[in-house]
């Protein structure tokens, strides 16, 4: 029989990060509900936080069926209740397996990904989160068309030269992007290693644009 070996899987960025993160998205997340985690990669996010979080349900998602194993290898050691089995979701897809979430994590994927990456996971966000629910971004940006630090300059060249539709982020190209899907930005966080975490929050009658498109107005 043919089976994806559960072996958990280890992202040295992620150890690295996941402390400065939990601090700044714990005040930004929503007093109880669902958190629908995109890209969720190995799932130790997903299992530090819904450790760190009891009073929120962790979704994590990837595409990747072997990362989606491992995800559940992270799952099974944690044990936490309020971590939920990773949804098989790739963002540029029309159709998400979920109806609902009180907020969205996307970390390290969109300048790992070709544009329409960071479209989908925004238009698909839009349709899920209520009035005032944050999709919260994490990563390296570009902040006015320039980058924030020759570390991040350098990192953008290889990323290009490993695939030239990826790339890091301008700040502002999401932002529009963002607000024409009827999330307006709240917050900017200044990260270690010249990361950055973004905060948008959905209107109370967002723009609906996209295959996502709907008429909640939640
Ligand atoms: C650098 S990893 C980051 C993983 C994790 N968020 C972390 O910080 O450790 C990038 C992730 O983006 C995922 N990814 C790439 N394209 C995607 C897409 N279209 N939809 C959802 N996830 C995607 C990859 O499978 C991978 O898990």
């Amino acid at each position: 029989m043919n089976e994806v070996r559960a072996e958990a899987l280890f992202a040295p960025a992620t150890a690295r990060n996941r402390e400065p993160l939990l601090a700044v998205l714990d005040p930004m997340l929503p007093e109880h509900g669902l958190v629908l985690e995109l890209a969720s990669g190995t799932g130790e996010h997903a299992a530090f936080f819904a450790a760190r979080l009891p009073r929120l349900t962790w979704q994590p998602s990837e595409p990747d069926p072997t990362l989606r194993a491992s995800i559940e290898a992270h799952r099974a050691a944690a044990g936490c209740g309020n971590l939920l089995p990773p949804l098989a979701l790739d963002v540029t897809a029309p159709d998400w397996p979920l109806e609902r979430a009180e907020a969205v994590l996307c970390v390290n994927m969109i300048h790992i990904a070709p544009w329409a990456a960071a479209e989908g996971a925004v238009a698909g966000a839009a349709a899920r989160l209520p009035a005032g629910g944050p999709m919260i971004f994490y990563g390296p940006f570009k902040r006015e068309g320039r980058h924030t630090a020759p570390s991040n300059e350098r990192f953008d060249a290889m990323l290009r030269a490993e695939d030239p539709a990826w790339g890091v982020r301008d700040l502002a190209a999401l932002g529009d992007l963002a607000a024409a899907h009827g999330l307006r930005l709240d917050r900017v966080f200044e990260m270690p290693a010249n990361n950055l975490t973004v905060v948008f929050r959905r209107e109370a009658a967002a723009v609906r644009a996209g295959p996502h498109a709907s008429s909640d107005s939640a």
